[in-house]
């Protein structure tokens, strides 16, 4: 399989991409503010489709990494890892001497994680939810 990463990422994609793996649904606007304001961004595709995406932001002591994710049907083919490689390159060019990375996953995702060197943390987590919003 040829996969191609690139760091382009549209918001069209990036809305399918969330949809194919169930995470919940973002306004568009939303998306391109989210895309906008992500300080790196990365994407594979295959046969000139987005099949995968991961960003994270960073303020160059801490990274935030999110939406991590490759579509069901091109699963277990590596396609995680090398979006996880990309995104290490990215944070090994960042000048502060200890950076701390931080992401969220369900349990069934933290063996994915775990071979990439990421270890379980303890932490605090609020949810602001307000449903008159988009
Ligand atoms: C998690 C996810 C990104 C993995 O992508 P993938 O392309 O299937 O993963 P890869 O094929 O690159 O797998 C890399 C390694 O991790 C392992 N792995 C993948 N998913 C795993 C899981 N859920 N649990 C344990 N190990 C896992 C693979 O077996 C492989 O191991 P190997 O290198 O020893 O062969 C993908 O399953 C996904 O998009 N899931 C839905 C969205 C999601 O939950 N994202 C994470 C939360 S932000």
């Amino acid at each position: 399989m040829n996969v191609v990463y690139s760091s382009t990422l549209s918001t069209q994609d990036y809305c399918k991409l969330r949809k194919s793996v169930d995470f919940y649904e973002i306004s568009e606007e939303h998306v391109r503010r989210a895309l906008d304001k992500s300080d790196f961004v990365i994407s594979a595709a295959v046969d000139g489709a987005a099949v995968g995406m991961a960003r994270l932001i960073t303020d160059g002591t801490q990274v935030f990494i999110m939406d991590v994710a490759v579509h069901p049907d091109y699963q277990g083919n590596g396609i995680g890892r090398g979006l996880m490689e990309r995104i290490r390159q990215y944070m090994d060019g960042l000048e502060c001497r200890r950076v701390i990375v931080n992401l969220i996953t369900d349990s069934s995702k933290e063996g994915f994680y775990e071979k990439l060197g990421y270890q379980k943390a303890e932490g605090m987590r609020l949810w602001l939810e307000n449903i008159e919003k988009t």
